[in-house]
């Protein structure tokens, strides 16, 4: 086709792809979304009047072709090999002492990637054109996706620079988290059955027989390897960077390493942080860098022994939900908790996880009996995704949400627009041993030995009802003795320790309210700018908002719990008790005045919280992340990502001994 209309259709295809690229690949857009959308809009109609000027690598493809009756197979020209896998740093080192065998090396060069949770895919193009697109099929045989695959975000239609002859390009589809959580929200908008995670996804938007379908799943797909039958470099590292020259999305986080003890450092770095990705990864592949240290170790007929997968503990596990428990907490809010055959999930036994509230429950149908999903992702509680539909029992029955309180009996209800259900008895005995269990708890008053067994147990017989009673039960020490399994010393003990938590810093003390929003961190902000618990109990609003980390919803809460006359009344009760809480001292030196610490790793010699009130004690600010502002890190044994980013950075570090070191004689 010639002429100014195939000249200006050409133009255009040429611009999309470019800013196409800067978009999606470079992150680095020139023009708007709706210029963009302004040229797209013209092409389109260009070629919808003029059919014959349509090409297989117009952008306009990449909203998707009407549907396909079936996918048709595609031979891969060089297989697709999977790689063994690595649970454990001693698995690791075995797999470099295996590869410095093999070649006979001391120390080798390491490349070392991501290891994105998708499904694999291998683009071939022809003469710098996208030909095919095939999924991983059984590795030799794949089905042929190329509609779909032409949607996808990062791969380009055509590459950026001329390449003549064929090339095939390995890499993975997957589902950024944001993408995934679009979906599942308005799946379940429409009463469809919400997806467990971005990798099921993924891996069934790129199996759709309707292409457009395919475009509406927001997939990406980042390049990691090209098939043997041809070099574009001499390394790994170097095949990437070509890679990404000629259009394909390529991950900065990937580097070269010198021997084991960077490889370890990099999997504990990356372990750690995976959850601040936008995307999900399962673990890490490690290859060897160089293409003729590639070769020299071969493969076998499972996988190449130059590579393998460190895979981090599975995030999600299969289990049997044996029962629904409806746990009452602090404020009232009744949470349906998941009863569950104990399973094995991001590296721990879980037996309970949360089904957050009966309207998520509902919707994404989970019923007793039902084989369901599991999921532990770093530190956050385990919960229940969902259920395997196809091992469902037919008699089944959807749980019923309760209309009682399961502990005092009152009639629950909502508040508002609160999805969650709440029992408004404020002395419903669940929320009483909640309150009291936190009260007690570490992180409050730290009264060691008051467990949830026995305070239940002192709810039960009356002999604690509220938190000043428990400052009554020294008096009470032979009633004490008589119950079950607490002899005489152990009563000793724990009136001793409830006598030892009268004077705690006042920050605990405030912690241990249990005012909303108010947990640890709150109440250190607060009790730093407010000194005296007197002046708490006065603080207004705008006094509350003056202080630095506190925010309007919380200034409200704090205000409005002081405003309670009973409130008030436990304070003053508590306090002719003799719990009397330690004010903060003013800064005795400026030793760290202006200066922002950070601690990473364990410490040996004082907790973190001992530590961080120490550096405000001398005038300084304790941060939990390290940025350009950070003057010096205190790094324990254990450190990793914070301790590579202040290397990276240049800030200072020096170890917990070093830091009690600077402190003046008798301050330590
Ligand atoms: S290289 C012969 N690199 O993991 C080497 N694979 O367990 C082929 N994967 O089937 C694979 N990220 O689907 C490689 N950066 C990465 C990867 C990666 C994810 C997947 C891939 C492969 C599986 C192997």
């Amino acid at each position: 086709m010639d002429g100014p209309l195939a000249d200006r259709a050409a133009e255009l295809r040429k611009l999309i792809e470019r800013h196409n690229r800067l978009y999606h690949q470079l992150d680095a857009p020139e023009i708007s979304d709706s210029e963009y959308d302004a040229l797209f809009r013209e092409l389109v109609e260009l070629e919808s009047a003029h059919p014959e000027l349509k090409t297989d690598d117009s952008p306009t493809l990449r909203i998707g072709a009407p549907p396909l009756a079936e996918f048709g197979q595609h031979r891969h020209l060089t297989p697709m090999l999977s790689l063994d896998n690595a649970f454990s740093e001693e698995e690791l080192r075995a797999f470099d002492d295996r590869v410095r065998r093999g070649l006979g090396a001391s120390e080798v060069e390491y490349y070392a990637e991501l290891k994105y949770d998708g499904a694999s895919i291998s683009l071939t193009y022809q003469d710098g054109r996208l030909r095919t697109a095939a999924t991983r099929g059984d590795g030799t045989v794949g089905e042929e996706v190329t509609p779909n695959a032409r949607t996808v975000r990062g791969v380009p239609l055509s590459l950026a620079e001329p390449l003549d002859g064929a090339l095939e390009v390995r890499g993975e589809v997957l589902m950024f988290k944001a993408a995934f959580d679009e979906l599942n929200v308005a799946r379940s908008a429409r009463g469809q059955q919400v997806f467990a995670n971005p990798r099921n996804a993924a891996a069934g938007g790129l199996r759709q027989l309707d292409s457009r379908l395919t475009a509406a799943r927001k997939l990406s797909f980042f390049a990691y390897a090209v098939g043997q039958s041809r070099r574009l470099a001499d390394t790994q590292s170097g095949t990437l960077e070509r890679l990404h020259g000629l259009g394909f999305a390529v991950r900065p986080e990937a580097g070269t390493l010198v021997g084991v003890d960077a490889v370890v450092r990099y999997v504990e770095r990356w372990s750690e942080r995976r959850a601040s990705l936008p995307f999900g990864i399962d673990g890490i592949v490690v290859k060897v860098n160089r293409l003729d240290q590639q070769e020299e170790l071969g493969s076998t007929a499972r996988g190449p022994r130059w590579a393998i997968a460190y895979k981090f503990a599975a995030e999600q596990a299969f289990t049997r939900l044996l029962g629904i428990v409806n746990q009452v907490g602090r404020t009232g809010t009744v949470t349906p908790v998941a009863d569950l055959e104990p399973v094995h999930v991001g590296g721990v036994t879980v037996s309970r996880a949360t089904l957050h509230n009966y309207e998520d429950l509902k919707r994404r149908d989970v019923r007793v009996g039902d084989t369901v999903i599991v999921q532990r992702a770093g530190d956050v509680i385990p919960e229940v995704v969902g259920s395997v539909l196809d091992k469902r029992s037919p008699d089944s029955a959807a749980p019923e949400e309760p209309t009682v309180c399961p502990e005092c009996g009152s009639p629950l209800g909502r508040s508002g627009s609160e999805v969650a259900l709440r029992c408004f008895n404020k002395a419903c005995p669940a929320q009483v041993a909640a309150k009291i269990l936190h009260f007690v708890s570490r992180s409050a008053m730290d009264i060691e030995g008051l467990g949830e067994k026995l305070v239940v147990r002192l709810l039960d017989i009356g002999m604690v009802t509220d938190l000043p009673s428990l400052y009554r039960l020294h008096g009470r020490k032979t009633e004490l003795a008589v119950l079950d399994r607490l002899g005489e010393l152990s009563v000793a003990n724990l009136v001793e320790a409830i006598e030892t938590s009268k004077a705690r810093p006042l920050d605990r003390f405030v912690n241990g309210l249990g005012i909303r929003h108010v947990g640890s961190k709150t109440a250190r902000d607060l009790t730093r700018a407010i000194r005296t618990l007197e002046a708490l109990r006065r603080a207004d609003y705008d006094a509350l908002t003056a202080v630095s980390g506190i925010g309007p919803q919380v200034a409200s809460e704090i205000e409005g719990f002081f405003e309670e006359p009973a409130n008030q009344a436990l304070i003053d009760d508590l306090l002719s008790l003799g719990v009397a809480p330690v004010e903060p001292e003013g800064p005795i030196g400026h030793l760290f005045g202006g200066q922002t610490l950070v601690f990473t790793g364990k410490l040996e010699h004082m907790t973190r919280e001992d530590a961080e009130a120490l550096v405000a004690r001398f005038g300084g600010k304790a941060s939990g992340s390290v940025s350009k502002l950070t003057t010096l890190v205190v790094a324990g044994p254990g450190a990793g990502s914070k301790l590579a980013k202040a290397e990276e950075l240049g800030v200072k570090v020096v170890s917990e001994e070093d830091f009690l070191a600077m402190l003046p004689e008798g301050t330590r």
